[in-house]
């Protein structure tokens, strides 16, 4: 495990990439295929399912409680579901490895069943805020044994019948608006939740796509009412999950940044709630073309043409950081290498992810010779107009794999390279990371 044996990696620029490539399957996308289908009766069939230790961590606490989960020789996921008020008491505790997603989204149904599951994970995972997904689960009847302040380990004992509630999200967070939809489905009557903002909406298109009853109205206000009935009974699937845009980032971003880029990312998922990354590089200057759009599982999905190009700073507007949260560190990376000041700001949220990823950030960046400025909600850079970073480390990658690879990405735009201190936590999303970056970069050809 990354905790136990850190694996350091230095990343040097080794000329442009070039070719084509595709992502694996998107992280949200996957953990939902899974905990959908462990609900519904009957078989369902996943095709293009990451096969991330985060997914990997969901999969192992459903097979726990009673789904039947396996992969076939060809890569297609096979789950047999329980049904909506099926899952079983399961016997020790779900490890949860780094994956804020599944523990989540997995007290949200645990917390509608009969049952109690201890859920644990580590050193980051044990640092993050479960009280936002606490105290809805508890106005629904739960009762959670948390060790302290809200975090791992907890222990949820779960409320049969469970109480539908209507809850507003004090924070834009789909996480928390999954949790209790989740709960909502073993729950009698409506259970609804009001975004003020809007978050991914994976949940809610695949909750559809599984038969629930669901309605989405739109407030006056621009907030958005998502309400699910319960007792629901979930119709099997076949489902194809398409690439995922928060892995592709990293690529798109290498791409912009190393002089004499032409890369090709194919099957990217865009939902609207998730692409706000790839517009507002367009907005820097960016060459990034789609091509072939088309639906896959549902959703957007495009080829990304990316050309290596002059970035300029921009101010990017607060009201986009939900369609783009995981893609700050990448988009610090781009920003380094633009011409003038990129200011980005609303963004807290990022201090409460796998590591705090402003200050993780911050300090990467300036370690490697950038010029960062760090506000209580954002990250101010100055850029070096295209000239190379100096490079330098080893950066601590805090058992973040998006700080980890940024800081990769960094070093193939820098003069010496960049060390990253431990490379393990990529594994959590992008376990082909380092084969796409050779492959791309011409070494294994
Ligand atoms: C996710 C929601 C986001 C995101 C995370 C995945 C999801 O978290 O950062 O990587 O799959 O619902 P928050 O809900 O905490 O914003």
């Amino acid at each position: 495990m990354s905790a136990l044996s850190p694996t350091p990696r230095t990343y040097r620029p080794r000329g442009p990439l070039t070719g084509r490539i595709t992502v694996p399957g998107d992280k949200s996308i996957s953990h939902r295929a899974l905990m959908l289908a462990a609900l519904a009766v009957g078989e369902s069939r996943i095709t293009g399912l990451l096969e991330g230790e985060d997914v990997l961590a969901t999969a192992a606490a459903l097979r726990a409680m009673g789904a039947e989960i396996t992969r076939e020789a060809d890569g297609t996921w096979s789950v047999h579901g329980v049904g909506v008020g099926g899952l079983l008491q399961p016997d020790g505790p779900l490890e949860m490895g780094n994956s804020g997603t599944s523990t989540r989204l997995l007290m949200g149904l645990v917390a509608s069943h009969g049952i109690t599951a201890s859920f644990t994970g580590d050193a980051s995972l044990s640092r993050r805020p479960m009280g936002r997904v606490i105290s809805p689960l508890e106005q629904m009847g739960a009762t959670v044994h948390a060790s302290h302040d809200g975090r791992l380990p907890l222990i949820v004992e779960g409320a049969l019948p469970a109480v539908p509630i209507s809850y507003t999200l004090p924070v834009a967070s789909a996480q928390v608006k999954s949790a209790v939809l989740l709960a909502g489905l073993n729950t009698p009557g409506i259970t609804s939740v009001i975004e003020p903002v809007p978050t991914r909406d994976h949940t809610e298109r695949m909750l559809a796509g599984f038969g629930a009853e669901l309605t989405v109205e739109d407030a006056a206000d621009g907030a958005r009412i998502i309400s699910v009935r319960g007792e629901a009974d979930l119709n099997p699937q076949q489902l194809d999950v398409p690439g995922d845009p928060s892995s592709a980032a990293f690529f798109a971003v290498a791409a912009l940044i190393v002089p004499g880029s032409d890369l090709l990312i194919e099957n990217v998922g865009l939902n609207p709630t998730r692409a706000g990354l790839f517009e507002v590089l367009r907005d820097m200057g960016g060459s990034i073309e789609q091509l072939d759009r088309r639906t896959v599982g549902g959703e957007p999905v495009a080829d990304l043409r990316v050309r290596h190009s002059a970035l300029r700073g921009v101010t990017v507007d607060p009201a986009r950081a939900p369609s783009m949260i995981d893609e700050f560190p990448a988009l610090f990376v781009a920003a380094a290498c633009a011409q003038g000041r990129t200011a980005t700001s609303g963004l807290e949220e990022l201090r409460v992810k796998e590591s705090d990823r402003l200050t993780a950030m911050a300090g990467g960046l300036t370690a490697i010779g950038a010029t960062v400025e760090e506000a209580p909600d954002g990250l101010i850079i100055d850029g070096t107009g295209g000239a190379p970073l100096p490079g330098g480390g080893p950066i601590a990658a805090l058992l973040d794999h998006r700080i980890a690879m940024s800081m990769a990405i960094a070093g193939l735009a820098s003069r010496d390279g960049v060390t990253v201190d431990d490379v393990a936590p990529i594994a959590t999303s992008f376990p082909t990371f380092d084969t796409l970056l050779d492959q791309t970069c011409g070494v294994a050809q």
